[in-house]
C-alpha cells in the first residue's frame, strides 16, 4: 500500500501563524495523528503533499519513512495527488487521506483497502443530514456509483443527495496515473478535482464501491479552532472509553485529558481534571486524586497521589503516598512507602524506601537513604548561584524543622540533625548535630511603648 496524504490546504480559517496541520490535537499535530495511522497499516511508503510556507510542517515532522512533494500553488485535491505520483510506484494500491482529518481509525481503512483489493475504486462516504459543502455521491437506478459532484457544481436535485464523499479514497496506482493525467479543471472552482476520477474508473469498467466509517467522527475535517476544540473532546472522550472499557475507574470521563500515552494497571483509579502527557504508567492499585498532571511517569503498585500533585519525568515505587500540592521534576527517582506531603518539590534526587518529606521542604540534587526523616521546611542549598552540588543523606537520618543543607555535603547514617541547622560540614554518623545560636531570656526585658502626641 502506498499512502498520499494531502497537507497543502491554507487553512486560513484557523487565525494562527502555526500551518493548520501541525495545530496540536491531544498535544501531537493534527498531521501527525494521520501519519502515524499511516504508520499502522503497514504502508510501504508515505508521500505528504505540502504546500505554500510548509517548509515548517516538514521540518516538523519529517522522517525516514516519510517522502514530500510540494503542490505550490494548490489547484485542487486532483492535482495534489499528481505531485505525489512520481514518487509512488505502479502495481500497489494507493490510499489517499487528509492532514488535516486526523481521527480516522485503522480498522476503517482496514475495510476500505479491503474492499478495494487490488482493481477496485474504493470510496469511504458517510450520510448526513445536512451534506452542505461536500461532494455528493450520485448513483445509478441500480445503485451502482456513477461519479461524485461537487457542491458549487450540483443541481438543486443533487444537492439533495445525503450521501457524502469523505475525500478518502484507495485506488491502483496504474489506473490512477492515467485518471489522473486525463483531470481538467473546466469546474465551478477552476480546481483539479480527485473526485472526477469516480465518472473515468465507471467509464473504464472499474468496479466502484463505497465503505462506510465504524464511526462518524473519523470523517470530520478541522477548519478552524472551534472545530479543533469538538474533536480534541472526540477524542478524549474515546480514550477514556479505552480505558474504562481496560477496567480503569474514571470518575468522570468528561474531565480527563490524555496528550500522549497512558498506560494502567488494574483497579486504578483517575479522579477529574487530570492530565497525562507523555509516557505515563500506573501500575495496579494506583489512584491519581483531582487537578493532577503527570507527565512522562511510572508509578509503582498501591501509589497514592493526592489532588493538586505535578509529577514530571519521575519514577516512583510501590505504596507512596504523595501529595496533596506535591512537585515532582525531572530526574526525581522514589523507591517503595515514600511520602512526600504537601508543598514538597523533588528535583534530580533519589530517594530511598520509607522515607518521608511531609511538610514544605525542597529536595534538589540529592540521594536520600532509608527511613529518613525530613522535617518540615528542610531546604537542600544546592546552587551557589553558578554550580550545583549534591547532598547525600544516608539511611535512617532524622533531619529537624527548617534545616538548611549547604551543599555539597553529607549526612552519615543514622545521624539527627537539630532543628534550624544551618549544615555547612558534613555530619557524623550516629551522632546529633546542631548549628543554633544559643537560646537566651532577659529577664525584665519592657516592650516599646508608642509615644505619646503632644
Ligand atoms: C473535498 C472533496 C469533496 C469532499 C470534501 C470532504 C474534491 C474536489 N472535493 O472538498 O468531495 O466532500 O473534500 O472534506 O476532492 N488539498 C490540497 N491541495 C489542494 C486542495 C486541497 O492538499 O489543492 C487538501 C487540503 O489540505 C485538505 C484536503 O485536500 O486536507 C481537502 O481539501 P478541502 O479544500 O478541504 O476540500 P474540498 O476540495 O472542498
Ligand atoms: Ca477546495
Amino acid at each position: 500500500m502506498e499512502v498520499i496524504v494531502l497537507a497543502a490546504g491554507q487553512g486560513k480559517r484557523m487565525r494562527s501563524v502555526l500551518p493548520k496541520v501541525l495545530q496540536p490535537l491531544a498535544a501531537k499535530p493534527l498531521l501527525g495523528h494521520v501519519l502515524d495511522t499511516a504508520r499502522a497499516l503497514q504502508a510501504r511508503r508515505i508521500v505528504v503533499v505540502y504546500g505554500h510556507g510548509g517548509e515548517v510542517v516538514r521540518d516538523a515532522l519529517d522522517a525516514p519513512d516519510l517522502a514530500w512533494a510540494r503542490q505550490d500553488p494548490p489547484q485542487g485535491t486532483g492535482h495534489a495527488v499528481q505531485q505525489a505520483m512520481p514518487l509512488i510506484e505502479d502495481g500497489d494500491t494507493a490510499l489517499i487521506l487528509y492532514g488535516d482529518v486526523p481521527l480516522i481509525g485503522v480498522p476503517t481503512l482496514q475495510r476500505l483497502m479491503a474492499a478495494a483489493g487490488d482493481s477496485r475504486l474504493a470510496l469511504l462516504t458517510v450520510r448526513m443530514d445536512d451534506p452542505t459543502g461536500y461532494g455528493r455521491i450520485l448513483r445509478d437506478a441500480a445503485g451502482q456509483v456513477t461519479r461524485i459532484v461537487e457542491e458549487k457544481d450540483a443541481s438543486p436535485d443533487e444537492r439533495r443527495v445525503g450521501e457524502v464523499n469523505t475525500g478518502i479514497l484507495a485506488a491502483p496506482v496504474a489506473r490512477l496515473r492515467h485518471w489522473l493525467a486525463k483531470l481538467k479543471n473546466d469546474n465551478a472552482q477552476r480546481e483539479y478535482y480527485l473526485t472526477d476520477i469516480i465518472a473515468m474508473a465507471v467509464a473504464d469498467g472499474l468496479e466502484v464501491v463505497t465503505t462506510a466509517p465504524d464511526a462518524f467522527e473519523e470523517t470530520l475535517g478541522v477548519n478552524n479552532k472551534t472545530q479543533l476544540a469538538e474533536l480534541e473532546r472526540i477524542h478524549q472522550r474515546n480514550i477514556a472509553r479505552g480505558l474504562t472499557d481496560a477496567g480503569v475507574t474514571v470518575i468522570d470521563p468528561a474531565r480527563l485529558d490524555v496528550r500522549g500515552e497512558l498506560v494502567c494497571g488494574q483497579d486504578v483509579e483517575i479522579d477529574v481534571n487530570c492530565i497525562f502527557e507523555g509516557r505515563v504508567e500506573l501500575a495496579d492499585g494506583v489512584r491519581v486524586g483531582a487537578n493532577c498532571v503527570l507527565k512522562n511517569a511510572t508509578i509503582g503498585a498501591g501509589t497514592r497521589i493526592a489532588p493538586f500533585s505535578q509529577i514530571e519525568d519521575t519514577t516512583m515505587g510501590a505504596a507512596c503516598v504523595i501529595g496533596p500540592y506535591a512537585r515532582t521534576r525531572p530526574g526525581t527517582v522514589l523507591g517503595e512507602d515514600v511520602h512526600l506531603g504537601n508543598f514538597v518539590e523533588v528535583k534530580n534526587s533519589t530517594i530511598a524506601n520509607h522515607s518521608k518529606a511531609n511538610h514544605l521542604a525542597y529536595v534538589g540534587d540529592a540521594d536520600i537513604g532509608q527511613r529518613v526523616n525530613v522535617g518540615a521546611g528542610t531546604i537542600t542549598c544546592n546552587y551557589d548561584g553558578a554550580n550545583k552540588f549534591r547532598t547525600i543523606i544516608e539511611d535512617d537520618v532524622f533531619i529537624g524543622s527548617d534545616t538548611q543543607l549547604v551543599a555539597p555535603v553529607r549526612v552519615g547514617r543514622g545521624a539527627t540533625l537539630g532543628a534550624g541547622t544551618t549544615l555547612s560540614k558534613d555530619a557524623p554518623a550516629g551522632e546529633l548535630t546542631v548549628s543554633r545560636a544559643k537560646q537566651i531570656s532577659i529577664p525584665g526585658w519592657k516592650r516599646p511603648v508608642k509615644a505619646k502626641k503632644a
